[in-house]
């Protein structure tokens, strides 16, 4: 594998057990990731991005081993992370930090900011005291914060604030992998563009390699190298950032792409909501194309199998999982 590769995911399932046995008398259990495959190179931000349940923080969990795979390979710098156990999952760990959405929750609020970030060194039990404190007064100041708001507790920031620990703890064990999971959605908007402008500048001074999780077209074209629309379970459509913009390939993608509001403050937005209908029950063995239900393109054949990932006719690289590629008209 190249050296260049922060992240290597292949062959990617999720399944959660449910209560309760299906008609042919297995247990039930709901496959929330199906088959997803995925790269990032060093340095690069690979964005999923998709409606609320389509497997997006279940993926990015998978991969931090903080949920169990039913399947798939997860390369981290070239390590085996996917079956590692005891004490070398514990070290390899260290390479993959998580920035959540909601900081308030995802932060102890019964310890002050600086131990808040000191945590996560003290588990990567290396160093001394001294050199931990060495390295939260660096990090307060990479994410914009003061050294005497160490002594703060959560509920003494602000909301952006609180996000601006949250990456500070994340970057404390200098983590080759930062998976963001939605990690502006909580914020008002005002505030989400300094976070966001935050995460590309340390992106760039600390050459980390992001994950990032959005439902919202708009922050993954500002944020995103490449980006991989997920919808139940599965990766619909791939393509590199300029690509993806200059023309959405995937009625899926289309649809999200309708629904992003326009940028301009106070316009209105240009395409209202996305298509309704019924969405598949993930509990049961996928038959077809999984947005069928919602597609205004679906025929008959698009019943016919699950469509997987191939190159839009004539590109390389810009890939979709529909029966139909490149018969329909896309913008
Ligand atoms: N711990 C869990 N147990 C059972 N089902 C889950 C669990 N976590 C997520 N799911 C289901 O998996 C699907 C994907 O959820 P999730 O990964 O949270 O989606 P997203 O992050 O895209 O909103 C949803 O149907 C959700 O209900
Ligand atoms: S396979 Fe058919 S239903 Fe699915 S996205 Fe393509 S055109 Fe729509
Ligand atoms: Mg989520």
């Amino acid at each position: 594998m190249s050296d260049k590769l922060a992240l290597d995911v292949q062959n990617l399932s999720v399944s959660f057990p449910m209560r309760g046995r299906g008609a042919d008398g297995r247990r039930r259990a709901l496959l929330a990731v199906d088959n997803v495959n995925f790269l990032i190179a060093r340095g690069k931000t690979l964005g999923i991005v998709g409606e609320s349940g389509s497997g997006k923080t279940t993926a990015a969990m998978a991969v931090a081993r903080l949920v169990p795979k039913l399947a798939g390979n997860i390369t981290i710098d070239g390590i085996d992370f996917g079956t590692l156990d005891n004490e070398a999952l514990r070290q390899a760990r260290q390479r993959i930090q998580i920035i959540f959405q909601d900081p308030y929750s995802s932060l102890n609020p019964r310890l002050r900011a600086g131990e808040i970030v000191r945590e996560p060194l003290v588990y990567a039990g290396e160093t001394s005291r001294a050199e931990q404190d060495r390295i939260i007064d660096e990090l307060f100041e990479a994410v914009g914060l003061r050294p005497e708001q160490k002594a703060l507790f959560p509920h003494q920031f602000s909301g952006g604030q609180r996000q601006r620990i949250g990456i500070a703890r994340a970057l404390s064990t200098r983590p080759s992998l930062i998976i963001c999971d939605e990690p502006v959605s909580a914020l008002d908007v005002a505030v989400q563009a300094q976070i966001l402008n935050l995460l590309k500048s340390l992106q760039g001074q600390f050459g980390l390699t992001y994950l990032f999780i959005s439902h919202d077209l708009g922050v993954v074209q500002h944020m995103c190298d490449d980006i991989a629309v997920m919808y139940m379970g599965q990766f619909m459509e791939y393509a590199d950032r300029k690509s993806f913009f200059a023309a959405p390939r995937h009625p899926y993608s289309q649809a999200l792409l309708d629904a992003v509001p326009t940028i301009d403050i106070g316009a209105q937005p240009t395409g209202g909501k996305l298509v309704d209908g019924e969405i598949p029950d993930l509990t049961l063995p996928q038959t077809g194309c999984r947005f069928a239900s919602r597609c205004p393109h679906a025929r008959d054949v698009c019943n016919g199998g699950v469509p997987q990932l191939q190159d839009w006719p004539g590109s390389t690289g810009h890939r979709l999982a529909c029966h139909l590629t490149g018969t329909f008209a896309t913008s």
